[in-house]
């Protein structure tokens, strides 16, 4: 059987991850979470499992360097990429917000925002559809930190427990998408592999069933 590559993001969601695929008899034995190494491989070698950061998980599916990804919504969004997502694993959920200081302009009445955010493509998207002008900053973490400091008005973040923005003092000010962790896959592997992908995207489905 041809061997398949799954990207799959480091980070939080990783050893829910993994414990879905053990669920859905893809087991890598030697899969450590406190393990520096980067690449597995399952025992009848038919995946090779590869760890990369959520940011990147993207391009290595619209690359073809794996042909399925699991990785967060958030992600997805921000990559826009030309690639297939076929399941909403249900697990990692949070929702993107605009969250600013108490006292912060309402959104309707903003003639001008300035935007910091991890995600500025998302947020560019959503102002966008607001008809409200913005200049984004690009951040790569604390994003909560750039209302607080003066540097951005607003921020686009991703909010789960709402921990972060309530310990820095900032407020909701508008929900944005609902996000959750999604299986997505390389075009050309899908048409050229597309029953190796499928058999390993009904295993996964299954794999769901028993965590529900
Ligand atoms: C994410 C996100 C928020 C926080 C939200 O940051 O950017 O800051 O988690 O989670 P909460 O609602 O449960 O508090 P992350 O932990 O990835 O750290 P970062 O600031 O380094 O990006």
């Amino acid at each position: 059987m041809e061997q398949l590559t799954i990207a799959l993001a480091k980070g939080r969601t990783a050893k829910q991850t993994i414990s879905l695929l053990e669920k859905a008899d893809i087991a890598f034995h030697d899969f450590h979470p406190d393990s520096r190494k980067l690449v597995f491989h399952n025992q009848e070698n038919t995946v090779k499992l590869v760890f990369v950061k959520a940011v990147d998980v993207c391009t290595y599916v619209e690359t073809g360097a794996a042909d399925i990804g699991i990785v967060g919504k958030d992600n997805i969004l921000e990559a826009n990429p030309d690639i297939y997502e076929l399941a909403d694993l249900k697990f990692g959920k949070c929702k993107f917000c605009v969250a600013g200081l108490h006292g912060q302009t309402p959104l309707d009445k903003a003639e001008h925002l300035t935007v910091a955010s991890k995600y500025p493509y998302v947020a560019e998207q959503y102002f966008k559809d607001k008809n409200i002008p913005i200049t984004t900053i690009k951040l790569n973490g604390s994003v909560e930190l750039a209302p607080l400091i003066g540097m951005a008005d607003v921020i686009v973040d991703i909010v789960e427990t709402g921990n972060t923005i309530r310990e820095n003092g900032l407020q909701i000010l508008a929900d944005m998408d609902h996000i959750s962790t999604r299986l997505v896959v390389n075009k050309a592997s899908f048409a050229t592999k597309t029953a190796s992908i499928q058999k390993i995207i009904d295993q996964i489905k299954n794999g769901l069933e028993c965590t529900v």
